[in-house]
């Protein structure tokens, strides 16, 4: 059995979601953040929850000697990969630092991986990289394109990894594709706390109806859905943590293994604004604003593999899912660090 993770990106939030469930299950948990859009705080809060420590290091993976640190201070049995760049926007203005980041740092991790014999990887890719759905449910053999430079680093870090099974059939790669994660823990001690206005639907809707934020701007209301708003598969953190802790504990075939991490339900951005009035309480005020570009009009996942193969499937639903974020965002209104 892996018993050391290594955790990449680890004070982010699916990483510490992540890091709960592997800690309550016994696992070591090594942990590596360089802090860009997090703080140590999240880590301070999982061992809170979990009465565990974590060792943890402030560490950027494109540094090679931190990483040859870390690997030769412990003895890794597997790498969950979180650590990334992940705003859309953000890389289409900045590609450079986007590939620096995420590819430059993506190689620099695997060499010095390769280096220390550690061989299995769980890697975050996205439900980004389908693009525009060729067809609905998206199944894990739908073609494949990306639309901006974020997304571009997740099918190209997807190429890289089966490139290096290829090259080294010794590797274990599990690459989950998670649609769209959002929730919290149930204590309400971690959650997403993203730096600023937020760029997604659902910490958007927390905190307006955490009267931090006025209105929710809703992106087009004329797209070919039930309601004309955009679709997605919204999935509870936890639930998808869990995604991970299935991946290294059933993945044992040395390959590379592809796994949608979804619910298979759409809902609409409507639906999850009423979801989430039911969670607060309260109305949640809204206006109907032009179509954001880039956007799709609905993606959700088919789910049959990761349940036929990987033994997981998604349990919580949307009310469980907004009932989280309230809470997280009552008992945080600005995030950690900030009370
Ligand atoms: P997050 O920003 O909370 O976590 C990523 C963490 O990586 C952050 O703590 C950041 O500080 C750290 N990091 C970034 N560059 C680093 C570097 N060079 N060295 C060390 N640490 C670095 O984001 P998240 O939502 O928890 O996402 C985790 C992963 O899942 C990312 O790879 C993201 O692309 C992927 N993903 C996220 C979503 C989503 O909607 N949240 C969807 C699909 C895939
Ligand atoms: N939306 C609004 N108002 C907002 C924000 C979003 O109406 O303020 C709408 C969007 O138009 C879309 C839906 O809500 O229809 C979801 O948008 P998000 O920004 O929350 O999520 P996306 O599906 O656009 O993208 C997210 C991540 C990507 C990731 C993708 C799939 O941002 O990085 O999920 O995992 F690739």
């Amino acid at each position: 059995m892996d018993k050391k993770i290594l955790v990449t990106g680890g004070a982010g939030y699916i990483a510490s979601h992540t890091e709960v469930e592997l800690l309550n299950r016994g696992y070591e948990v090594i942990a590596f953040d360089n802090m860009v859009n997090s703080c140590d705080e999240s880590i301070k809060r999982v061992e809170q929850i979990t009465g565990k420590k974590i060792k943890f290091y402030n560490a950027d993976m494109r540094d090679r000697d931190a990483m040859e640190k870390i690997f030769s201070e412990n003895e890794i049995d597997s790498v969950i990969y979180f650590a990334g760049l992940k705003a859309v926007g953000e890389s289409v203005s900045k590609p450079l630092e986007y590939y620096d980041n995420n590819i430059y740092g993506t190689l620099v991790l695997l060499d010095v991986m390769r280096k220390h014999g550690v061989k299995k990887i769980v890697f975050s890719s996205s439900a980004t990289v389908y693009g525009t759905p060729e067809r609905l449910p998206l199944d894990e053999t739908c073609s494949l394109s990306t639309t901006n430079p974020y997304g571009s680093t997740k099918l190209m870090l997807e190429n890289i990894l089966q490139d290096l099974y290829v090259s080294d059939k010794e590797w274990n790669i599990v690459l989950l594709r998670y649609f769209n994660p959002v929730g919290a823990h149930e204590s309400g001690l971690i959650g997403e706390d993203p730096k600023g206005i937020p760029n997604n639907l659902a910490p958007f809707i927390a905190k307006v109806a955490g009267g931090k934020l006025p209105c929710v701007n809703v992106f087009g209301n004329d797209y070919d859905t039930p309601d004309g708003t955009g679709v997605r598969d919204y999935i509870h953190v936890v639930d998808l943590a869990l995604g991970h802790v299935k991946a290294i504990e059933n993945v044992s075939e040395k390959g590379v293994h592809i796994f949608n991490l979804g619910t298979g339900n759409g809902y609409s951005v409507l639906q999850m604004i009423k979801a989430f009035e039911k969670a607060c309480g309260h109305e949640i005020p809204y206006k109907i604003c032009p179509r954001r570009p880039g956007d799709i009009a609905a993606c959700y996942a088919s789910v049959d593999k990761a349940k036929n193969e990987l033994g997981w499937e998604a349990t919580l639903g949307v009310d469980e899912m907004c009932a989280s974020m309230w809470k997280w965002q009552t008992q945080n209104p600005d995030g950690y660090n900030k009370q």
